[in-house]
């Protein structure tokens, strides 16, 4: 595990709702990294999970959640957020952990939620979230 924390300024969240986020994220991370382990195709890495938080700019702040597992080819990339959207075997995955996630990072956040990956380089998952609700708290008024 590799840990990159920038300086973060206070941030008005769900706080329990984003660990959920991240808990979900890194647990990905962690099934991906087994997967490579277990298949013996893949080159031999050390199984890494790399962090990066950083706060972008006066608005926002991202962090980045790495893995070096096998990496999400575009078929399944397109569908990573679909609801019981899985690859994994029955009882292993709902497929809920992302689709939840999104939600939770989009609409009660106002953030972004997006996914980078090169098959066979592992994936990059980029969560931002901005550093104040205000603007978010407004447009639900207005709905
Ligand atoms: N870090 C990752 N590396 C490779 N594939 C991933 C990664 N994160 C998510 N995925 C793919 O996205 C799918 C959906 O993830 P998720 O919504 O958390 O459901 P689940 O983990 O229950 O399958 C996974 O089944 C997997 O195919
Ligand atoms: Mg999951």
């Amino acid at each position: 595990m590799i840990k990159h924390y920038g300086n973060l300024p206070q941030v008005e969240c769900y706080a329990g709702q984003l660990n959920q986020v991240f808990m979900n994220v890194l647990s990905n991370a962690i099934d991906a990294l087994e997967e490579s382990l277990a298949d013996n195709q893949a080159q031999i890495t050390t199984p890494t999970i790399t962090i990066h938080t950083e706060q972008i700019d006066a608005h926002q702040v991202e962090i980045r959640i790495a893995d070096n597992g096998l990496g999400i080819p575009e078929s399944v990339r397109q569908r990573l957020f679909d609801p019981f959207f899985t690859t994994k075997p029955v009882g292993k995955g709902t497929g809920m952990g992302l689709s939840i996630s999104y939600q939770i990072v989009t609409e009660k956040h106002g953030g972004s939620l997006s996914c980078t990956s090169e098959t066979g380089e592992g994936a990059e998952f980029q969560i931002r979230i901005p550093v104040s609700q205000e603007v978010n708290k407004n447009v639900a008024v207005d709905v």
